[in-house]
């Protein structure tokens, strides 16, 4: 008999025949996500699910999911997971790493270099109209990237794809991790404590995982120990930097700038950011390309596939349901 399956949004056509060809899919063709009643009621009689990193799979969820066997994220983060509840449950919960690591990495830069440079506000003030004539001593100096000091906090896969390119600007690379990777793995990167990070970043990519261990890692303290030249990318996940902490410090040019793609209650972006200057804001773009986001679905899709077929799924995060 087929497996019942639930694609909780929106995804590629030929990922949701490729699902239909081994499956009964329910398929929630909208780019919005179920409300969280709607999404336990459609995932009680499943077998698997292909989530997105707006559905909350927790305890609460699980407890109508009787059949559940697999939940299989189309993201790398997924702290819409409460990972200890599904493997209580004996659900297999899989991720969609590597596959979107150098598009993310690509993010990165743009908002680096968009925040240094001013991009977006200079875009904004051209058409505006104000441009009057070109000038030397102008109000438009930026900052310099090349020769700078990055310092990545959390040198991961995606950090170390960030590393890899600054060689290109001539940087100085620095990293933070709780433990210092092997020198072949640390990308020509230098490890330093924290603080150190803090102290030393021209420009600070925040690229560390969500967990609630490190909610508001980034708050008014390590706001206060970086540069007042600094400027902070988050491309990661919202919950580990203190907005309003981060508000108030570019209010009072206590750093230079930043640069969000993601925010502590998405879709919802404080109002506060809108009358900031040094700051760019984009709505969670990391993966964005066509090509990245089909990579993705299409991993999610082979994760899924695998589990049902009786299969370890090649990005499985809690095997200790295998040996249960
Ligand atoms: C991820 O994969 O975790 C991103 O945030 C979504 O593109």
């Amino acid at each position: 008999m087929k497996k019942k399956i639930l694609v909780t949004r929106w995804i590629f056509p030929e990922i949701i025949e490729r699902l239909a060809a081994s499956c009964v899919v329910d398929f929630h063709d909208q780019d919005t996500a179920l409300p969280p009643e709607m999404l336990a009621d459609r995932l009680a009689d499943k077998d698997g699910a292909i989530t997105f990193l707006t559905d909350r799979i927790d305890g609460t969820v699980l407890a109508h999911a009787k059949r559940l066997k697999v939940v299989s994220n189309v993201a790398v983060g997924y702290n819409n997971f409460d990972l200890a509840a599904l493997t209580r449950a004996g659900v297999m919960a899989t991720n969609t790493p590597d596959v979107l690591t150098e598009t993310t990495a690509d993010t990165v830069w743009a908002l680096l270099l968009a925040s240094a440079r001013r991009v977006v506000a200079a875009d904004k003030w051209v058409r505006a109209g104000n441009w009057k004539g070109w000038q030397f001593h102008d109000p438009w100096y930026g900052q310099d990237v090349h020769h700078a000091t990055l310092g990545i906090l959390g040198m991961g896969r995606i950090g170390r794809a960030v590393a890899r390119r600054a060689s290109g600007f001539a940087m100085r690379v620095l990293y933070h991790n709780r433990h210092r990777l092997p020198p072949e793995s640390e990308a020509g990167a230098q490890w330093v404590a924290f603080d150190e990070l803090l102290a030393q970043s021209d420009f600070l990519v925040v690229m560390i995982p969500y967990s609630p261990a490190v909610h508001h890692l980034i708050d008014a303290e390590a706001l206060a120990r970086m540069k007042p030249t600094a400027h902070l990318i988050n491309v990661a996940r919202g919950g580990i930097v203190d907005e309003a902490a981060l508000i108030e410090a570019l209010q009072h040019n206590r750093i230079a700038g930043a640069a969000l793609d993601v925010f502590e209650n998405e879709p919802h972006v404080d109002p506060r950011f809108f009358a900031l200057e040094n700051v760019v804001l984009t709505p969670h773009i990391g993966s964005s390309t066509r090509a990245t986001r089909f990579a993705m679905a299409s991993l999610a899709a082979d994760n899924l596939l695998a589990a049902l077929a009786g299969r370890r799924p090649p990005n499985l995060l809690n095997p200790e349901v295998l040996a249960s």
